[in-house]
């Protein structure tokens, strides 16, 4: 799991993908796959630069549902974060990653939603710290989905869900509080109680099931 941070037209921005993979040693290149309808495309393709903080397991959820979930476009989605702002005018975030580094555009391909940015690896943080978080772990542990510009979304089918039990669901990130997992019930959690994944309060979520 990756914070990509990107050159915004006013502020520095940043979007979550699970889709860096390592493409050549020598020079050292990199590809990301990024939605066409994402702000961080377009900014992308704009500047030719961006940069990659590698998450870590410590990462928190918040941090994924700050700049996962919505655009760059319609807010300051690093407002609340600590980062830092890179020579190159592109942020990386400093708290809870394993390290970060920086990508220079050098070639791109473009499919029916998705454009695939292969890039040279130009600098990078001196140290690695921590585990890396892995889409799996996403998943499993914290319990966080992707939204829909996320090239492994997947629409939830709810009738593959056999669960009897009501469950209650993020209305912004789908994350379901299930009674029967958690140690207190939903119905006795503060009122100031918030998703661990996106930060919406407990009031907006729904019934399910
Ligand atoms: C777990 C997860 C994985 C994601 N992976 C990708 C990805 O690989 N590519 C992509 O374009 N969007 C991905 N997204 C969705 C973007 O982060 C999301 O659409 C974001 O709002 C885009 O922000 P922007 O418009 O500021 O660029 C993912 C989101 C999550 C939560």
């Amino acid at each position: 799991m990756y914070a990509i941070g990107v050159e915004g037209e006013t502020r520095p921005s940043a979007c979550i993908v699970n889709t860096v993979v390592q493409i050549t040693s020598s020079p050292m290149t990199v590809a990301v796959s990024i939605n066409h309808d994402n702000y961080s495309n377009e900014r992308i393709k704009e500047t030719g630069i961006f940069s990659v903080s590698v998450l870590s397991e410590d990462t928190s959820g918040t941090v994924i549902g700050a700049l996962g979930f919505s655009s760059g476009r319609d807010s300051d989605k690093l407002e609340n974060l600590s980062y830092k702002v890179l020579r190159e005018n592109v942020p990386v975030l400093r708290e809870n990653i394993c390290c970060w580094f920086l990508c220079k555009v050098v070639n791109s391909v473009e499919t029916m939603t998705h454009t695939i940015f292969i890039a040279e690896v130009k600098a990078g943080s001196d140290d690695f710290t921590g585990v890396p978080m892995t889409y799996d772990y996403y998943h499993r542990v914290i319990k966080g989905r992707a939204p829909k510009n996320a090239p492994t979304y997947q629409p939830i089918d709810e009738k593959s869900d056999n669960s009897p039990q009501m469950k209650y669901v993020c209305p912004i990130c789908r994350f379901e509080y299930k009674d029967s997992e958690q140690k207190i019930p939903f119905d006795q959690l503060p009122d100031d109680w918030k998703c661990p994944i996106c930060g919406v309060s407990k009031k907006e979520f729904k019934i399910e099931g």
